[in-house]
């Protein structure tokens, strides 16, 4: 099948919603790869501060293996502007696309998508980097209140809203996942293909159905992997050796849960078993406990494995 062709995105400002591995991610490779001005807004000052070191780091490594000049990563830096709660109103009103990547709790980000579609302009694109939530949903609270879905007005203040998903570590991963909503305009398609790929990504295409193509199939792995670990068919270390050793994966699946963050996990998981009424996708009780007990993987210093 021939590649579609690219329409150009327009994006000439770029928006992030939250800073952690994901946001700040994207925030990176929009600023290098796609080389557009990002203003990136965390409501935690020290996840903020973290993503920044982490992304100077990068660069710098880049510089170091001669895959980035001194300026380029200079200018890339610059590109990357990090804003307190009202900078961020103000400067989102100035923007063509916005990316959310907060955590993955409907009800968050359906707020965010009420707020964002009252200040963003209305030719701005709303994307949603969520891992598994109904973008046909989101994109529902995109439209003002007071407006009907099926009026001409709400329907055009939906169909900007599409799903654009980015895997971990972004700047690393070749891959993004583009989601319509039932509402999303073929333009709105169009535009966030052609960034995804000016962001240096390979884009393939899911129905929005509960973890699209690769949530879908990746969490039940790990979920199972998992159930293995708790009825105590092999340790910790031998399911994922198997995995990496006798499927060359590159991690083994305890440890990619944790590298993803096991709250992540356990959410993906219950929009799975919820949105599917399935019981195959009932998450693991070891899993559930673990976040319980705010043993996140990676990112909290401990999870399947010990960080600190
Ligand atoms: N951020 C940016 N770059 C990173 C990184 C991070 N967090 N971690 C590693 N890297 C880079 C390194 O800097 C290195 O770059 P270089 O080649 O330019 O020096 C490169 O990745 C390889 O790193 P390492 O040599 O340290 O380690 P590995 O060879 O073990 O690779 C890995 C690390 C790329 C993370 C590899 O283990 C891997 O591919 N793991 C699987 C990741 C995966 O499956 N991701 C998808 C998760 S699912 C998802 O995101 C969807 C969501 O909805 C849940």
């Amino acid at each position: 099948m021939s590649a579609p062709t690219l329409v150009a995105h327009g994006i000439r400002r770029l928006g992030v919603l939250g800073a952690g591995q994901m946001g700040m991610g994207i925030a990176m490779v929009s600023a290098v790869r796609a080389k557009v001005p990002v203003l990136i807004y965390d409501r935690s000052p020290e996840q903020v501060k973290k993503g920044l070191s982490l992304m100077d780091k990068l660069l710098d490594k880049d510089v170091n293996k001669g895959r980035l000049t001194t300026e380029q990563a200079k200018e890339a830096k610059e590109r990357v502007e990090v804003v307190g709660a009202e900078a961020a109103l103000k400067g989102l009103r100035d923007v063509d696309m916005v990316v959310e990547a907060v955590s993955e709790n409907l009800q968050l980000k359906q707020a965010i998508f009420a707020s964002l579609a009252a200040e963003l302009r209305p030719d701005a694109i709303l994307a949603t980097n969520t891992s598994s939530i109904s973008i046909t949903k989101i994109a529902a609270s995109a439209i003002p209140e007071g407006l009907k879905a099926s009026s001409e007005e709400g329907k055009k203040a939906a169909a900007r809203v599409v799903g654009l998903h980015f895997f971990n570590p972004v700047p690393v991963m070749k891959l993004v996942e583009l989601i319509s909503a039932l509402q999303t305009s073929q333009e709105t398609l169009d535009r966030a293909r052609s960034f995804a790929v000016a962001c240096g990504k390979e884009v393939t295409v899911s129905k929005d159905v509960p973890g699209f193509v690769s949530n879908a199939l990746l969490m039940p792995f790990l979920n199972e992997a998992i159930m293995h670990l708790e009825k105590g068919i092999a340790t910790r270390d031998d399911i994922d050796t198997t995995l990496k050793l006798g499927m060359n994966h590159p991690m083994g699946p305890l440890q990619l849960a944790d590298f993803i963050g096991l709250d992540t996990c356990l959410a993906i998981q219950n929009t799975l078993y919820q949105g599917t009424g399935d019981s195959k996708y009932r998450p693991a009780v070891l899993l559930e406990r673990m976040v319980d007990a705010g043993w996140l993987g990676k990112k909290s210093g401990k999870g399947f494995y010990d960080y600190n």
